[in-house]
């Protein structure tokens, strides 16, 4: 049987087959491949034994795999051999029985885009770090290469850090969740994310933090409340929504604060990339507030929403010191002030997404995500695999400045570790896929990913089943409404009426009419 997702940019099946009766590479390999060989050949009971030539060469583009009388896998980079691997372990396990055979075959392969990601939010319900272990496995073998992870916000803050020590103290706990009267939080400490990033590594994930800013700020707040522009104390937000707690703009120890936080991240999160969020970030206190004013006139900025401009300035220059690209949301685009250099994440810019385009057309880099329908947080009635799959835009799809892909999954409405799986798989494999290249209409994509549940089974993987992630319309409804009925759940009218009027704000601020 022959299925590799993401699909190949070329191959060409031969007759014949090659008997596999052992796992393991020789030539051009690495210690991280070597493990990954050994861990694949314990959970398929296979014996280790060198079978597959590593060759490294940099003529060629991505990897080629070749299957004959014996297995070559040739690539331009040890990071092209290990998916020249993963798409062999693919077909491994999709002929995995008492006598492997393999079909003889070329394939010649590379990905399109550089950016190949999945968020998961830790915040709204944290998950032990032991969790997120066999995520990165799976990611790894359908070749994504990104893990953001979203480690701070108004519920809750999740990383350790030795020069503020409230932040895990007091903003990684909250005291209940909608009235629910149970406590929840929790933080991971440096040493704990130091030994994720290893492991994502030696599977050529990069993990790339986000430290969420100016908005979102609320945890940071319950520690440290001078940071904020009223000084007042508050609780690590229990209620789900936007909130208007923000860090003050023109409090310089904020930016003292910020820089601190993001050197000891910067140590433990060695990408070159770092999310500094920037989304939803209401301007109702920076407007009232005399230090956020006194910074509006002293750099001259036209209004408070400049002064978000100023502050991402700020902290872009941090960052560059640290040797860091920042990735924002979209929002930080509307300051019109965001430096050239700075990645975006398109995930809600209007229906027109006029400044993620206009940002596009004048060579800012971006991240493709827009909700709906990347958005993994909503079942896949509403944000199906098909809509991801098949979502276009208009001079964005085509931009030379599109980096990639992300689908995010937000968790205030995934309180256990099972929903996780179910809304991540398989519908991130259309990321996958996407990042990779597309070459194939839905159809084709579907039948790939249909028999990548066979894999996810092997693994453990608790998945949708195929009635859940191609639903008919009668199941979408009922999608839609279980959607609904958790989300008012979850939600009280004031938290509704904040949302829609922070929403508001924000599309002023986006330039729209209405
Ligand atoms: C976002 O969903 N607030 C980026
Ligand atoms: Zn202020």
């Amino acid at each position: 049987m022959f299925s590799i997702l993401p699909q190949p940019k070329e191959y060409k099946i031969n007759q014949g087959f090659f008997r596999l009766d052992g796992f393991g590479v020789f030539g051009f390999t690495s210690p991280e491949i070597i493990e990954d060989c050994k861990t694949f050949c314990k959970k398929c009971n296979l014996l280790e034994k060198p079978t597959v030539n590593c060759i490294l060469e940099s003529e060629i583009k991505g990897y080629t795999l070749d299957i004959e009388d014996g297995i070559t896998i040739k690539g331009d980079s040890a990071q092209s051999i290990f998916y020249g691997l993963q798409s062999l372990k693919q077909l491994v396990l999709h002929n995995l029985k008492d006598e492997i055979l393999l079909p003889c075959l070329h394939v010649s392969d590379y990905p399109s885009y550089s950016y190949r990601s999945y968020m998961l939010d830790v915040v709204r319900h944290f998950y032990p770090i032991e969790n997120l272990y066999k995520i990165i496995d799976i990611l790894a073998l359908f070749k994504i290469n990104v893990f953001h992870f979203h480690l701070t916000d108004d519920q809750g803050w999740r990383v350790e850090i030795e020069k503020y020590p409230r932040l895990t103290e007091i903003s990684a706990f909250r005291k209940q969740t909608n009235g629910d009267n149970t406590p929840h939080g929790g933080f991971y400490t440096k040493q704990q994310l130091r030994d994720f990033v290893n492991y994502a590594k030696s599977k050529f994930i990069e993990v790339i933090p986000e430290f969420d800013m100016p908005g979102h700020f609320t945890a940071v707040l319950s520690a440290y409340p001078h940071l904020g522009c009223t000084g007042e104390k508050v609780e690590v937000e229990e209620r789900f929504g936007i909130f208007d707690t923000i860090a003050c703009g023109g409090n310089e120890e904020v930016y003292t604060f910020v820089y601190d936080v993001l050197k000891e991240m910067a140590e433990i999160f060695p990408s070159p990339f770092f999310h500094i969020g920037g989304d939803e970030a209401s301007k109702r206190r920076w407007a009232v507030c005399p230090k956020c004013l006194e910074k509006v006139k002293a750099e001259g900025l036209e209004g408070v929403e400049q002064l978000q401009g100023f502050f991402t300035k700020k902290v872009t220059e941090m960052l560059a010191s640290l040797g860091k690209t920042p990735i924002v949301w979209n929002e930080s685009l509307n300051s019109g002030m965001l430096d050239k250099s700075v990645i975006v994440q398109y995930w809600n810019d209007g229906k027109k997404a006029l400044n993620v385009k206009k940002a596009a057309r004048e060579g800012q880099g971006f991240i493709m995500s827009p909700c709906p329908p990347f958005y993994l947080d909503y079942p896949s009635g509403m944000h199906s695999i098909k809509k991801i799959y098949n979502f276009e835009k208009e001079e964005l799809s085509t931009s030379p400045n599109l980096l990639g892909f992300e689908t995010p999954l937000w968790t205030e409405h995934i309180a256990n570790w099972e929903k996780i799986q179910k809304h991540t798989f398989p519908r991130v494999l259309a990321t996958a896929q996407l990042g990779w290249g597309k070459q194939e209409d839905f159809s084709s994509f579907k039948n790939r990913v249909l028999q990548a549940l066979s894999i996810l089974d092997f693994y453990e993987i608790i998945h949708e089943s195929k009635k859940d992630f191609l639903p008919n319309p009668l199941r979408a409804i009922k999608h839609f409404f279980s959607f609904s009925s958790n989300f008012l759940k979850g939600n009280t009218l004031e938290n509704l009426k904040r949302a829609i009027e922070t929403d508001k704000e924000m599309r002023r601020a986006r330039g729209e009419k209405r």
